[in-house]
């Protein structure tokens, strides 16, 4: 991992911004990730990630934090944050910025004594992506689960990406020997250097809800966002 989006956040934090993140996937072109997006505030947040940190209580964990836009939120509202994040960039970058409890970690890395629990886990701006694969997903919620106090719950935003399939008849050119359709080859480039591939999940309503339910969480839809995209409720 050559760590160009935890770069890309640095530069953008040390007044170094020039250029924008470029992705692409194997289903579609390249694409501009506007760094400013990466440090948007409160009110420049997508309506599904501001409920999402309404809900927010007690004790929260922002898993795969970026810049730290969702804790450093709700720092100043007063509840007590802890972020992670596998970027060196990414975390060095929250803590410029003034978030608090850090740690450079991978989510499956991340374990914490029964005292040190969670009440609220968030995982957004499409936090499936962490998961990677479908065959990864009860490991992750698994692990999810081993985080969050009795009564605790995970906020996750995520997007049913069928639309991308479908051609201008309407049709899907779907290739069902393919595996799961939301299981996307992720390309990220930034000035010039392109990362490592990696993969990356975006999962329909109802197969996060059945993942759910096989591993003993129940999954609720709080709400559907702008474009195919939704947040849930684990619990
Ligand atoms: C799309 S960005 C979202 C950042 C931030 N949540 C936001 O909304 O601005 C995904 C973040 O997850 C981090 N990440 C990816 N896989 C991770 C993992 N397995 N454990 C922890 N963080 C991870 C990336 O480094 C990146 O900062």
């Amino acid at each position: 991992m050559k760590d160009l989006f935890g770069k890309a956040l640095l530069d953008y934090q040390n007044g170094n911004y020039s250029e924008d993140l470029v992705t692409s996937t194997n289903i579609s072109d390249e694409d501009i990730l506007p760094l400013p997006y990466l440090f948007r505030s409160f009110s420049e947040m997508p309506k599904l990630e501001q409920k999402a940190l309404k809900l927010s209580k007690g004790k929260v964990l922002d898993v795969g934090c970026g810049a730290g836009n969702h804790a450093l939120w709700l720092q100043k509202k007063g509840l007590f944050v802890t972020c992670i994040d596998s970027s060196e960039g990414a975390i060095e970058v929250a803590k410029a910025r003034g978030v608090i409890n850090t740690e450079l970690k991978s989510l499956l890395e991340y374990t914490v004594s029964p005292t040190e629990k969670f009440d609220t886990i968030l995982l957004l701006m499409n936090g499936t992506g962490i998961f990677q694969e479908l065959s990864h997903v009860a490991t992750y919620l698994k692990h999810l689960k081993s985080l969050l106090n009795s009564n605790g719950q995970i906020l996750i935003d995520s997007s049913d990406i069928s639309y991308m399939y479908e051609d201008e008849d309407g049709g899907m050119w779907l290739d069902l020997n393919q595996g799961y359709p939301g299981e996307l080859d992720y390309f990220l480039s930034y000035k010039g250097q392109s990362e490592n591939p990696m993969k990356w999940l975006y999962l329909d309503f109802e197969t996060l809800k059945t993942a759910c339910i096989t591993v003993g969480l129940q999954c609720e839809k709080i709400m559907d966002g702008e474009h195919f995209d939704y947040l849930v409720r684990i619990y």
